[in-house]
């Protein structure tokens, strides 16, 4: 057996960290001020970075992406069915399960990957208070689209815009779209503070409910009013944020160097589509997804995978499979494989190339020669 093209596997994804001096003298400034929660001078510096970042005035920190998600369909008052999409992480319909509503399956946009307004209406009910849609890979859903749907049935929109941190339309951020918008600041994102996660709200009432939620429901010393849980950033993930947040441009301009790479060199490979580019988005360069048509490029994406994992280079099926077909899904009438078409064919098609800023162009270079070379 030939030995693989890399000497060391190349991953999907290596996460952005700061120079350690600068994520020192943040952590320095929290020692001196001997505050590590609640709303701390860093958290509080994050939050007003944050949203200026966004563009998104009403913002609150959360530990992680799934509890903000958690907290929003408990803000706005989510109950009975929600409409949500099947072609994403688990956290997206686990935020509807937990709160006691029933997630309900939509089919999604073939070219978007998002989900399809229309497919969303034909499934309202009585029972449905609002629409969980993914921006994924940070592909913008056809706001205009739901927002119309939401309108005409008085139903609440949530984006979980875990992938979308910067991704703006018509220079418009999107987490002023909906009622709430989830940002994920995992390790994995490109703005990250290791584990962590934002709401950015439609107005100041709702985000002052959102940070009751995520402070046990507490109002004062004395009182409790809603049912809240602990879903509060601490200083720690605050100091190192701001400290990420200083190299995002930084990256992010490595990254849609490495983007614009893959695009030139990848363009009119036979059984190849690159994922959309809608006129008036700016990325989020969080990933790079390619679609492989099994028939018309001789071999599928599975052997792909398989083919670049022989040569060190971790592709990932992102997100394979639907979350219709996980155990705690699969009975819902709504997760019958014919209801879904288009995301049981995505779905199947769908693959994440490596993407960081440190990934060097000669490497961008070998790997679209292996994916070509892979054609049958
Ligand atoms: C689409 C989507 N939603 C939700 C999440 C969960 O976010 P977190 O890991 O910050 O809880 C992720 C992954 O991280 C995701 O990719």
């Amino acid at each position: 057996m030939s030995s693989p093209r890399f000497s060391e596997p190349i991953y999907v994804t290596r996460p952005l960290l700061p120079p350690l001096d600068a994520v020192q003298a943040r952590l320095a400034e929290v020692w001196t001020a001997r505050w590590l929660t609640n709303d701390g001078a860093q958290t509080v510096a994050l939050t007003e970075a944050i949203a200026g970042h966004l563009g998104a005035p009403h913002v609150s920190l959360f530990n992680n992406g799934t509890i903000a998600l958690l907290a929003a369909v408990r803000a706005l008052g989510l109950t009975g069915e929600v409409i949500t999409t099947p072609f994403t992480f688990p956290a997206t319909p686990h935020a509807v399960s937990w709160s006691g509503a029933t997630p309900v399956f939509a089919d999604i946009d073939p070219v978007t990957m998002t989900l399809d307004p229309v497919a969303v209406e034909a499934l309202v009910t009585p029972r449905t208070t609002g629409i969980l849609a993914v921006h994924v890979y940070g592909i913008p859903c056809d706001v205009r689209g739901l927002q119309t749907v939401a309108d005409r049935h008085g139903l609440k929109v949530i984006y979980d815009a875990a992938h979308a941190f910067g991704t703006t339309i018509d220079g418009v951020g999107i987490g002023t779209f909906g009622d709430a918008s989830m940002f994920s600041f995992h390790a994995t994102k490109l703005f990250h503070t290791a584990e962590g996660g934002a709401l950015a709200c439609r107005d100041p009432e709702t985000r002052a409910l959102v940070d009751q939620l995520k402070n046990f429901g507490i109002l004062n010393q004395e009182e409790v009013g809603p049912v809240g849980i602990n879903g509060k950033m601490n200083e720690l993930q605050a100091a190192l944020g701001l400290a990420v947040l200083d190299c995002v441009p930084e990256e992010l301009r490595k990254r849609q160097a490495i983007i614009a790479r893959y695009r030139e060199r990848l363009a009119g490979v036979s059984g190849v589509t690159l994922m959309p580019e809608p006129s008036g988005v700016r990325s989020s360069g969080q990933y790079f997804v390619i679609r492989i048509d099994a028939q018309a490029f001789g071999r599928s994406r599975d052997e792909v995978h398989e083919a670049f994992k022989r040569e060190n280079v971790m592709t990932r099926k992102y997100f394979f499979p639907l979350c219709t077909d996980y155990a705690c899904y699969r009975d819902l009438p709504s997760a019958a494989p014919g209801r879904l078409p288009v995301a049981g064919r995505v779905v199947q098609e769908v693959l994440c190339l490596p993407l960081y800023g440190t990934l060097a162009l000669d490497d961008v270079d070998a790997i679209c020669d292996l994916l070509t070379g892979f054609r049958r």
